[in-house]
């Protein structure tokens, strides 16, 4: 089984990339920087995902140039030189030699020489596509064009036209070949399976840290000493906080506790969100939610196939949801009206789910033409309906107040409809007490 992206992969990718633009263009994409964390002591290195689905190249400070010039295309790229004390100290550099022995490089040289030799790269190219979200090489961009202008009386003529990049290298993110989807199946499988043993580990009096740190030890055991983002684990109440990252309580009798993590598989995400009673068994108030979330999960994605609109997936998500509500009493009225009022956004302020692939939230766009997008085949996606019961809601009754739930799977679309990656951690009630109970 491919355990990685190979270098004809990337070859491919920056081949289809070259094929749709003009003769005489050129594209500049740039690697990540390392970034201070405090005083001398730097954040973890992870490489740019746009410049690593071009190149492969996992280090910093480095620059892709591809150029198409009579219908020929160049690959440069600059990177950091070999340097005897920096590697001492920092690590292992390819250098020039390296990119061009190992990486495919046409052309290869050191990140030193970037703003005297860029104007030359760039001198007679008509249109160039860089990142315009990219501040740092937008300065650089504008640097190297001034450069160039000023010796324009030496016959130097600057690319005329400036495009974004974006546009073509996302949507090429967007749908996930072959390899790309055994990458993803991995770190789906990775992350279950984190979860299945977060689950086992839970018991009252643990620490929201120590569940997730039996999460970080499964992903690293397993080729993923990266997570794809810091995880949630939160018992309680703090499983209404989205983005609750602190994780720094211990976890209670009779409380439910949301687990969002994924780990990254060679630069691809899980995400992957389960809730779960602390003591093993459900509540009366937890079950009833909890049932509602899992009937907008499993309706969701039954209707993942090529053709359903974006938007369907999202209103059926809230057609459920409030539902649901109305029923069990949390919302009144009708539902159609509490729909157009958006009643539901009080239990339910989120979207169903996002684009999946390198980054957690992937890049494409939602829309096209003003129109929600129609899924195709290779799109990967997350489906996390959730319904969040503020500690604070006085609108209903005491009992459902501080109870958050969300059920996020992780789906890839295919030909005929669709694949769940992330079969393999439980989410039916029954499954997951059974599993609990040992
Ligand atoms: N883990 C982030 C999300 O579910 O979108
Ligand atoms: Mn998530
Ligand atoms: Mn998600």
């Amino acid at each position: 089984m491919l355990d990685k992206i190979t270098a004809q992969e990337f070859s491919q990718r920056r081949d289809t990339l070259m094929q749709q633009l003009d003769d005489n263009s050129a594209v500049v994409i740039q690697s990540a920087t390392m970034q201070k964390r405090n005083s001398d002591v730097d954040y973890l290195f992870r490489q740019d995902s746009t410049f690593f689905y071009f190149t492969g190249f996992n280090e910093p400070d480095a620059l892709l140039v591809l150029k198409k010039i009579a219908g020929k295309v160049e690959y440069h790229l600059f990177c950091q030189p070999r340097n005897k004390e920096m590697e001492i100290w920092f690590g292992y550099r390819s250098g020039e030699q390296g990119v061009l022995d190992n990486y495919q490089a046409d052309f290869a040289y050191s990140s030193e020489i970037i703003d005297e030799q860029m104007p030359q790269l760039l001198n007679g190219t008509a249109k160039l596509y860089y990142s315009f979200a990219r501040e740092r090489l937008t300065q650089q961009v504008q640097l190297w064009l001034g450069s160039m202008r000023k010796r324009s009386r030496q016959g130097v003529i600057a690319p005329v036209q400036l495009q974004q990049l974006d546009e073509l290298s996302n949507e090429m993110r967007l749908i996930k070949s072959a390899a790309e989807q055994q990458m993803m199946r991995r770190a789906s499988s990775i992350s279950a399976q984190a979860q299945v043993k977060a689950m086992q580990e839970t018991k009252v009096g643990v620490m929201e840290y120590q569940l997730d740190a039996h999460i970080q030890h499964h992903f690293a055991i397993n080729a993923c000493p990266q997570a794809a983002y810091p995880s949630i684990v939160g018992g309680g109440k703090n499983a209404c906080i989205l983005h609750y990252i602190d994780n720094s309580q211990a976890l209670q009798d009779e409380q439910l506790v949301l687990i969002d993590s994924g780990a990254e598989y060679q630069y691809y995400a899980g995400d992957i969100t389960r809730t779960f009673p602390v003591n093993g068994k459900y509540s009366p108030e937890q079950r009833a939610l909890y049932e509602v979330v899992l009937k907008a999960n499993t309706q969701c994605i039954e209707m993942i196939a090529p053709g359903t609109g974006w938007n369907e997936i999202h209103d059926r998500a809230v057609l459920v949801i409030t539902s649901g509500l109305v029923e069990l009493g949390l919302l009144q009225g009708d539902v159609d009206e509490l729909i157009g009022a958006e009643a539901y956004r009080e239990f339910f302020m989120h979207k169903l789910g996002h684009w999946l692939g390198m980054d957690v939230h992937d890049v494409g766009n939602y829309k096209v033409d003003g129109q929600w997008r129609e899924l195709v085949p290779g799109m990967a996606m997350t489906v996390e309906p959730g319904i969040y019961v503020s500690p604070d809601n006085t609108q209903v009754e005491e009992r459902w107040r501080g109870i958050g739930i969300r059920i996020e799977d992780d789906v890839l679309v295919t030909a005929t409809g669709c694949e769940v990656m992330t079969w393999e951690v439980p989410k039916e009630i029954a499954q997951i007490e059974a599993l609990m109970a040992g």
